[in-house]
């Protein structure tokens, strides 16, 4: 298939690509570079020493012969950019990973709060938009992320993205109906995600949009079987208190010997996936692609596990004999939550899952041990406050 991956440069997209190229399919990665300005402005880098995308994929042409092309381009900014690609690629899927996707940056400010809306809004919609101007139906396969469903303690098995519910009729009577499970979103970046559910669904309505949206789980690793090919494939590794997320940010710590940073009690139970995973549920949701008259979004939970994070970062100091520090949590959220996730739809569709006890984790502090020279520590603390204190008090 002929494949436009939005967004390709990054930590998710730049293994994805290559699993895509490597599976036989036609890939043209579009990205405007936004992360890595991003690690600039915030004085951070990848711990692992990542190319230039033109390096990556003439590195990827010279290790396996295959071609990967790409476009440097705002697809936030450039409708009309965008509109000429998809006109010249005339693409079968288009895999969008191009929004600005850290909660804490989210966060940090006003101006990083309207940045993180204006781009990842603009970019979802111009997306749709540029697909129906265009005449074309390619199968837009989006990464959602399971904070759109919140990390409260539901009391059931979070559904893929949809749930059934009665509501009483004028005479009494229960009447069924389908809605999309509640939103609630913990951060700016979260609500940026439940808005585009709500893009996508109309989109789908009205113009018979084909849309996979993948509500994943926070992704770990850092290398998949085609970026281990030739060190200059290698995937990005964020461990900053804005991009780190959660365990390659254990795993990096252990491996620099810095104690382990547990916000609060350690008692949210978060939901994950492999970076690996990754890869190849969205390769099977490409390949799998939903009907045209399919009448709705199509919803997976990609995610494989869940675990609290105490429990992980225990994990993880009786592997290395880290030490654990309980600091503030900078976030607005429950301390502690239960989480139960339905995740049938890619494992039906194929998906082996991998876990943490695969071994895994050794792989990701290999590759911080081998880096370790590049760990800028200042960057390691989460400072990015969700509540700021009032000016004037809130009245009752
Ligand atoms: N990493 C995770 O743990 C995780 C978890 C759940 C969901 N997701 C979702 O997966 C997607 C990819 O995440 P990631 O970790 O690879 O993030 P990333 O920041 O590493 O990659 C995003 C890429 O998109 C590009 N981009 C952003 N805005 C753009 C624009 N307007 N035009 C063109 N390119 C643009 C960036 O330059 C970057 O290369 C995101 O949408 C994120 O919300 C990620």
């Amino acid at each position: 298939m002929r494949i436009l991956v939005l967004g390709g440069d990054g930590f998710c997209g730049w293994p994805t690509s290559l699993h895509l190229s490597a599976s036989d399919h036609e890939v043209t990665i579009v990205d405007n570079f936004s992360r890595r300005r991003i690690d600039d402005e915030l004085g951070a880098s990848s711990l692992t020493p990542i190319e230039s995308l033109a390096g990556r994929v003439a590195a990827w042409h010279e290790v396996t012969g295959r071609t990967i092309d790409t476009i440097e381009l705002d697809v936030a900014q450039d409708y009309d950019g965008l509109l000429a690609v998809l006109e010249r690629v005339q693409p079968d899927a288009i895999v969008h990973f191009a929004e600005q996707r850290a909660a804490p940056y989210s966060m940090k400010t006003s101006a990083t709060k309207r940045y993180t809306v204006d781009n990842n809004v603009n970019a979802t919609h111009n997306l749709l938009a540029a697909i129906v101007e265009s005449g074309l139906d390619p199968h837009v396969v989006h990464l959602g992320t399971m904070g759109v469903y919140g990390y409260g303690t539901a009391g059931v098995r979070i559904p893929e993205g949809y749930l059934t519910v009665g509501m009483h009729g004028a005479d009494g009577e229960v009447i069924e109906t389908e809605i999309l499970y509640p939103a609630n979103p913990g951060s700016v970046y979260h609500m940026t995600k439940t808005l585009d559910q709500l893009m996508f669904a109309y989109y789908v309505k009205n113009d018979r949009l084909r849309v996979t949206d993948l509500h994943q789980g926070i992704v770990w690793g850092t290398q998949t079987s085609e970026t281990e090919l030739d060190p200059r494939l290698i995937n990005r590794f964020d461990y900053d208190g804005d991009y780190g997320t959660v365990l390659n940010r254990f795993l990096m710590e252990a491996a620099v010997g810095h104690p382990l940073t547990v916000h609060g009690t350690g008692g949210q139970k978060r939901a994950f996936i492999h970076i690996q995973n990754t890869v190849q549920c969205i390769r099977l949701a490409i390949e799998n692609p939903p009907a045209t008259d399919a009448g709705r979004v199509r919803i997976f939970n990609q995610m494989t596990e869940t675990h609290r994070v105490r429990d992980l970062a225990e994990m993880v100091a009786r592997m290395t004999g880290a030490t654990i520090s309980y600091v503030d949590n900078p976030r607005n959220e429950a301390p502690e939550n239960e989480l139960l996730v339905a995740n049938d739809g890619l494992i039906e569709l194929g998906l082996f899952p991998l876990t943490l006890e695969d071994n895994l984790m050794d792989e990701v502090l290999d590759v911080a041990r081998a880096y370790v020279e590049r760990a800028d520590l200042d960057r390691i603390p989460s400072v990015s406050q969700w509540v700021r204190p009032r000016r004037v008090p809130a009245a009752n």
